[in-house]
């Protein structure tokens, strides 16, 4: 717990640190990659060039220190933390790397004004944030652990099948090593990877884009341009290849509550939504499934929608290709806006929409949901990278 006086430091210094919050993150990132090469790789390298890492972390402080002292109201923030941690198996001990570089970037670059005070009170700040975190994680850790299938830490899995779905998707089946059995995990959750590629250790997340069913996962990769393990995976990785997993995470969920489904995905955004679909319909729910590809040669899993809806009368495909290929048959053209998901909407209300795609995608289908009148609680998106604005 901090100190009164200590709150009272973080709060007269939070308007400082958060005008400077970019730069610290900036800074301090490059300073923990070379003093503790260890950990670089965990961390995506591409969500530092596009700084979309130093900037969660930047949010993240500003949300903690604006709201010293009235933590509640980081409880969802905080939720999708741990479950990224999580995924990666961050552990306790690097939260003192973590702590020790970043109050070395705070003085590198606030100098002076960092005060023997200030510098006590952010340290301390930042050990509560730490152990609440840490407390957080291993509840998680053991919990899954203790799973039927659970488990802890790297576990070894093996490429039992690998099957392209479209032009630039391709799944893959991993069934562990040791024979056992995989512990369940709740549709549009993801697993964490971590495989060698050219002699060098990497860390990725991936979807799990089929229902759970005890014995393997599977994970759906789109071919990204230049993309190190993306690339890897499609061209080089074989079945009887291995990989490590941890177990899955990831709090993009199915939640209680309204009748009908309605699922946009855009592109690879559809993985996590292909067990959701199948999970809301067992559980009786309407599904209105919408896609957006931009034509036919990248539109994955069609035929798999396809049967589905063919089998359950309450599953309503919607596919809307961005630029339609001769033959394509798709049930829209053009882009998702305002006026092709007005008609989607159900009249009877009751309606919650699961949002995954590019950035610029879900800002603007969840602009559009916003302007026909869905309420933000009722609207839930998913980042396949660390969370960012979307305005
Ligand atoms: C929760 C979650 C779920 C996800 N689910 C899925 C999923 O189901 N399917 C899926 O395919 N992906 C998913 N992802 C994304 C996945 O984790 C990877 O980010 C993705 O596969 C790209 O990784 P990569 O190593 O191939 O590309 P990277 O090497 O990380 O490159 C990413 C992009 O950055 C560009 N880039 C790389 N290096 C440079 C450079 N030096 N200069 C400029 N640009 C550069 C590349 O051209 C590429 O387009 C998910 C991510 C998260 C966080
Ligand atoms: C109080 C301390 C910490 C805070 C406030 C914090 C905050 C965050 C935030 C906000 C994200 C982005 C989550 C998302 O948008 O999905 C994140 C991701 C991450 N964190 Fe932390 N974190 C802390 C400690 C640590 C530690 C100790 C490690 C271990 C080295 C770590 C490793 C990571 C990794 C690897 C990611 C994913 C990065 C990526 O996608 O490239 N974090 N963290």
């Amino acid at each position: 717990m901090l100190t009164p006086a200590q709150t009272a430091v973080i709060k007269a210094t939070a308007p400082v640190v958060a005008a400077h919050a970019s730069r610290i993150t900036g800074t301090f990132y490059p300073l923990m990659f070379e003093r503790h090469p260890e950990v670089r790789s965990v961390f995506n390298q591409s969500h530092q060039r596009n700084s979309a890492q130093p900037e969660a972390l930047a949010n993240a402080i500003i949300a903690y220190a604006s709201n010293i002292d009235r933590l509640e109201v980081l409880g969802p923030a905080v939720e999708g933390i741990v479950q990224k941690h999580v995924s990666l198996n961050i552990t306790p001990d690097q939260y003192a790397i973590v702590g020790t570089c970043l109050m070395e970037a705070i003085g590198r670059v606030l100098g002076d004004a960092v005060t023997p005070e200030i510098a006590d009170a952010w340290g301390a700040a930042y050990w509560q944030l730490a152990e609440l975190l840490i407390a957080a994680e291993e509840k998680e850790y053991a919990r899954k652990a203790a799973l039927s299938g659970g488990w802890r830490g790297a576990r070894r899995f093996r490429i039992v099948e690998k099957t392209p779905e479209s032009a630039v998707i391709t799944s893959f089946r991993l069934a562990p090593v040791d024979g056992g059995s995989v512990m369940d995990f709740r549709p549009g959750q993801y697993l964490g990877l971590r495989l060698t590629v050219d002699g060098e250790t990497v860390h990725r997340n991936y979807s799990l884009s089929a229902s759970p069913n005890g014995r393997e996962y599977r994970i759906s990769v789109k071919r990204e341009p230049q993309g190190l393990v993306s690339g890897y995976l499609h061209d080089r990785a074989r079945v009887g290849d291995e990989l490590d997993a941890y177990p899955p995470a990831g709090e993009f969920v199915l939640k209680d509550g309204a009748d009908t489904l309605l699922l946009i995905t855009g592109g690879v955004g559809q993985t996590p939504a292909l067990p959701l679909a199948e999970q809301a319909l067992a559980a009786g729910r309407r599904v209105i499934y919408v896609h957006a590809a931009l034509n036919g040669s990248v539109h994955a899993f069609r035929g798999h929608i396809d049967r589905l809806a063919a089998a359950n009368d309450a599953l309503t495909p919607v596919y809307c290709y961005a630029d339609p290929l001769p033959g394509d048959r798709p049930h829209m053209t053009g882009l998702l806006d305002e006026s092709r998901l007005a008609g989607l909407l159900p009249k009877d209300g009751g309606v919650a929409a699961y949002v995954v795609g590019p950035k610029p995608f879900m800002a603007a289908v969840i602009g559009a949901l916003t302007a026909l009148g869905l309420p933000a609680s009722a609207i839930v998106h998913e980042f396949f990278g660390p969370k960012e604005a979307l305005a």
